[in-house]
């Protein structure tokens, strides 16, 4: 990013007692019997749910756990994961989770558009009552060397892409994130070039790893984290898991994304997470791991190379895959 990384990375006493309060919540429901792939009855939680939460899809979660993704290494504090963000429409620091309250996040739709059968507009509480939502952990690493691990709640992207019927002619997925100067300040900012859009190439976005998150911690994902859905692709830096989605565009030709046109040197279309290819400001061999405040080495494709390294074989062969 174009920002001095802040050395903010110590954990207040706060931030762990959140984290336990979370892990609480999954041990009730192991007492219950309901461990491993984890079907909670939404009646058992309901009460504590909506009591933390007004977002109207607050009594879908928490969703059952999908086992095949996990972190392995110790969750992020909620605290610390809900404070500490990225979303530039806000603000181009850390500290924007209360600017990013203003956000309205009903009524919500997203527009399926582009190289597809018929285009669609989507409420997202009809989205959200088709889509098979499930808890994955993921690892997150941003580019500017940090890294969380994080719960997600949300759907295969792939679930959407069926969805969509795209063409033959479809090669690309752009996302894109919702515009409106009046509660976005950051958006008033004319040099950056809004709307904030990423994109995947369609393979990519058909892997069982894509995914679109609509929850956090098993409840639904605040609005600083991108609320009501956002991206997770969690091979990729950060910066590739554009937030607060309104447009889903299929294309035949690949987009330019919102960091690529401000800098294509720094910050290109694949941005898969490779320690040896360095940033041009800065090294990527290791990462702060805000769980635990502790340098650790960085992984190949952030350690699911077993999984995603398929899709470039061929594609490594011609260009670079890890700007
Ligand atoms: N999406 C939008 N719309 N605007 C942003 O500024 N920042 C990206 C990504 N998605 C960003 C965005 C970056 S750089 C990162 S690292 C992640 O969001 C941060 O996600 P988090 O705040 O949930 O950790």
């Amino acid at each position: 990013m174009l920002i001095k990384i802040r050395k903010s990375w110590e954990l207040s006493e706060n931030a762990v007692l959140d984290e336990g309060k979370y892990l609480n919540r999954r041990q009730i429901l192991k007492g219950l019997g309901i461990g491993g792939l984890i079907a909670a009855s939404p009646s058992i939680l309901s009460n504590s749910v909506a009591a933390t939460s007004d977002d109207p899809s607050a009594h879908l979660y928490p969703v059952a756990r999908n086992t095949a993704y996990e972190g392995g290494r110790p969750l992020t504090p909620e605290k610390i994961a809900t404070t500490y963000n990225n979303f530039y429409e806000f603000g181009s620091h850390k500290e924007i989770s209360k600017a990013a309250q203003a956000l309205k996040i009903r009524p919500w739709s997203v527009l399926i558009d582009g190289e597809v059968e018929q285009e669609q507009q989507i409420d997202i509480d009809d989205l959200l009552s088709r889509m098979p939502l499930e808890e994955r952990i993921y690892r997150h690493r941003c580019v500017e060397a940090w890294s969380m691990v994080v719960p997600y709640s949300g759907f295969a992207l792939k679930e959407l892409v069926k969805l969509a019927k795209p063409t033959s002619k479809a090669r690309y997925l752009i996302m894109q994130t919702f515009e409106d100067k009046e509660v976005a300040t950051g958006q008033r900012q004319f040099w950056y070039p809004w709307p904030y859009t990423e994109g995947l190439s369609m393979e990519e976005a058909a892997h069982d790893l894509a995914f679109i998150a609509t929850g956090l911690y098993g409840k639904p994902i605040p609005k600083q984290n991108g609320a009501p859905l956002r991206l997770a692709v969690p091979w990729k830096y950060g910066f590739k898991h554009a937030k607060s989605l309104v447009r889903f565009t299929f294309s035949e030709k690949r987009p330019v994304s919102f960091w690529q046109k401000l800098n294509e040197n720094e910050y290109g279309f694949w941005a898969n997470v490779n320690p040896e290819v360095r940033h041009p400001r800065w090294s990527q061999a290791t990462e702060r791991d805000l769980a635990t405040n502790e340098r650790i080495p960085t992984q190949f494709y952030n350690g699911y190379a077993e999984e995603v390294a398929g899709l470039y074989t061929e594609i490594g062969k011609k260009e670079p895959l890890f700007k």
